[in-house]
């Protein structure tokens, strides 16, 4: 076909993804399979179960997205997978099709970087050039704030040295005895409960360091609801309000602590734009933490929509200026599950 397509795949955790994107970056479709109801009774993604999920549903979600798209595999330009970081058993399905895919309808191959991706979904939401920015992706796996150049030129500023921000938050609703995933579960508790009844620790928040560490907190979360001496909590001992109030103290104090280190590093590097990635992005408390650091920093905030926040294969489209570079991979090519700075 005369039509200029990427297909992208992403199946990097619990989401089984794919999207079509011309090269203007119009999102043709973004589908998107959830596991979600699979991995809630154990209370996080269990990785064997999730790379089966993706077996199933890889295949029904790059027809669909194809369909949607109104697209056949000859208006392909190129097919890309996120191939790190992410579940090793996970990120194995997804470029597995799109290799198949590849080498069967010889098309060329871009290998994807998921957080690289996560910012760049910034640029996909806001149609126009967001670099230089701060980047900050922030979700069940991830708490990392970048110096984002460029596209495919980002630094790795800082983490978390313990829990993930959105871990912290499905750990705590655990604890709480609210339903998982706990970001939305606390967020909702929090509306009812007052954000000041408990003074917990914000690790590092006065310090120049743009890490995060979230453990200190989910400790004091542990002595503030099961009392000092108790290693479990028992949630029946708690009141409502109790677990309203326990909720906004400790929402309050994690966002307190990602709006700081974004307010920082805008300071820091001088940039004017913020950008952000990741399910936590959904919390709007953070939102407007958020929204007060850049305003006070002069700077934009860019928060994508959440399908483009949460995880999926449109924000692959950054394939496209690995194909402008000429970066492609061959057949052979394998998954990085660990981190790759
Ligand atoms: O990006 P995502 O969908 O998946 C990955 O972790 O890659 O993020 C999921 C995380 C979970 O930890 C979930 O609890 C958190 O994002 N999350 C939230 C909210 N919605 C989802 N955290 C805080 N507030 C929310 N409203
Ligand atoms: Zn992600």
């Amino acid at each position: 076909g005369d039509r200029r397509l990427i297909l992208a795949i992403e199946s990097s955790c619990d989401e089984t993804a794919a999207s079509v994107i011309d090269s203007d970056l119009n999102i043709l479709a973004n589908v998107v399979a959830s596991q979600t109801d699979l991995h809630q009774r154990f209370g996080g993604v269990v990785p064997e179960i999730a790379s089966r999920a993706h077996v199933e549903n890889i295949l029904p979600v790059i027809d669909e997205s194809l369909r949607q798209a109104n697209a056949t595999l000859q208006d392909l330009s190129a097919i890309a997978a996120v191939t790190h970081p992410g579940l090793v058993g996970s990120l194995l399905i997804g470029l597995t099709a799109a290799k198949t895919l590849a080498a069967v309808f010889d098309l060329p191959l871009v290998a994807v970087d998921h957080l690289q991706a996560h910012i760049f979904a910034c640029r996909l939401a806001a149609g126009r050039d967001v670099f230089p920015a701060v980047g900050l992706v922030v979700s069940g796996g991830h708490t990392n704030l970048y110096d984002c150049q460029a596209p495919l030129e980002m630094e790795l500023l800082g983490s978390t040295i313990d829990d993930a921000a959105g871990e912290a938050f499905d750990k705590v609703a655990a604890m709480l005895g609210l339903e998982y995933p706990g970001g939305p579960s606390i967020e909702r508790a929090a509306r009812n409960g007052n954000p000041a009844a408990y003074d917990f620790p914000r690790s590092f928040i006065k310090q120049d360091r743009l890490e995060f560490s979230f453990s200190g907190l989910k400790t004091a979360v542990l002595y503030r609801a099961a009392g000092q001496q108790a290693k479990t909590v028992d949630p029946a001992s708690l009141s409502r309000q109790q677990i309203a109030d326990i909720a906004a103290s400790f929402q309050e104090a994690v966002v307190d602590v990602l709006a700081a280190k974004c307010g920082q590093a805008l300071q820091q590097l001088g940039y004017r734009t913020l950008c952000v990635g990741g399910g936590v992005a959904a919390n709007g408390r953070l939102r407007e933490k958020l929204t007060d650091v850049t305003s006070q920093c002069g700077a934009e905030l860019i928060i994508p929509p959440m399908e483009l926040c949460t995880d999926n294969a449109a924000m692959a489209a950054i394939a496209w200026e690995l194909l402008a570079r000429g970066e492609t991979v061959a057949l052979d090519v394998g998954v990085q599950p660990g981190l790759v700075r």
